[in-house]
């Protein structure tokens, strides 16, 4: 090695036969790439305020979105539709960021196993619903998604949906008082297939052209 390089002491040589020293390094370079990333979205508008037109979840919609994650619907749908040309064409607008700000956690999931559930809201009757998710092969007979028969059956659990407001709310969800009040009213002996099928129609409904 040269005088001039050992002169300089933080060489190449230094940091690539340390391991600590280069691990601290690379910790501190992805944590400033991603604090860089990161950061300003939590101050951009277009990702932390809702979207015109969107409204919370309902009772039963919320009601109906915790049945939607214990089955583990996320597992084979996504609600996340990108932009790109056979996306659009085939489900609706572009999801953007400002229509997910009422979700705790999201839905976006990672596996289409299923189609894109985001635009589904509105697409079919909650009587195709019922059908469907009672027997996926009675409306659609090449399908391979598992059956729900058991949600019809199964009454939602109206004791603590004013709790799971209340913290929504926390969260910023704007429910009024007389909403929390009238919760428990609105999912007493509904079924969770009922529920379900309230939160699906439920979705994406805000954002039904492009801007
Ligand atoms: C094992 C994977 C799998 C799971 C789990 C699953 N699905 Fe599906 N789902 C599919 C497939 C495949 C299709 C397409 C065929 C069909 O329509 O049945 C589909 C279709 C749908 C559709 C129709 C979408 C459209 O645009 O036509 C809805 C609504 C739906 N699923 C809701 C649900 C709900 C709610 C749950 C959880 C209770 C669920 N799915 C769980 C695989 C799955």
């Amino acid at each position: 090695m040269s005088d001039t390089t050992q002169a300089k002491g933080f060489s190449h040589q230094t940091i690539e036969t340390n391991n600590w020293l280069m691990i601290i390094l690379i910790v501190l370079v992805v944590a400033i790439g991603g604090l860089v990333e990161i950061v300003p979205l939590f101050f951009q508008r277009s990702t932390t305020e809702p979207v015109e037109g969107l409204k919370p979840y309902t009772a039963l919609q919320i009601a109906g979105r915790d049945v939607y994650v214990r089955e583990g619907c996320y597992n084979c749908h996504s609600q996340m539709i990108r932009p790109l040309r056979a996306e659009t064409l085939r489900y609706g607008p572009y999801s953007v960021a400002g229509e997910f700000v009422y979700d705790r956690p999201f839905q976006w999931g990672s596996k289409r196993t299923g189609p894109d559930l985001h635009r589904v809201g509105g697409r079919y009757s909650d009587e195709w619903h019922e059908i469907h998710l009672t027997n996926p092969r009675d409306v659609v007979p090449e399908s391979n998604m598992p059956a729900y028969p058991w949600l019809a059956a199964a009454q939602v659990d109206h004791t603590t949906i004013v709790k799971r407001m209340s913290a929504l709310r926390t969260l910023g969800a704007p429910y009024t008082d007389a909403e929390l009040a009238e919760a428990v009213a609105a999912v007493q002996g509904k079924t969770e297939m009922q529920a379900v099928i309230a939160y699906l129609q439920g979705l994406g409904l805000a954002r039904k052209t492009m801007q």
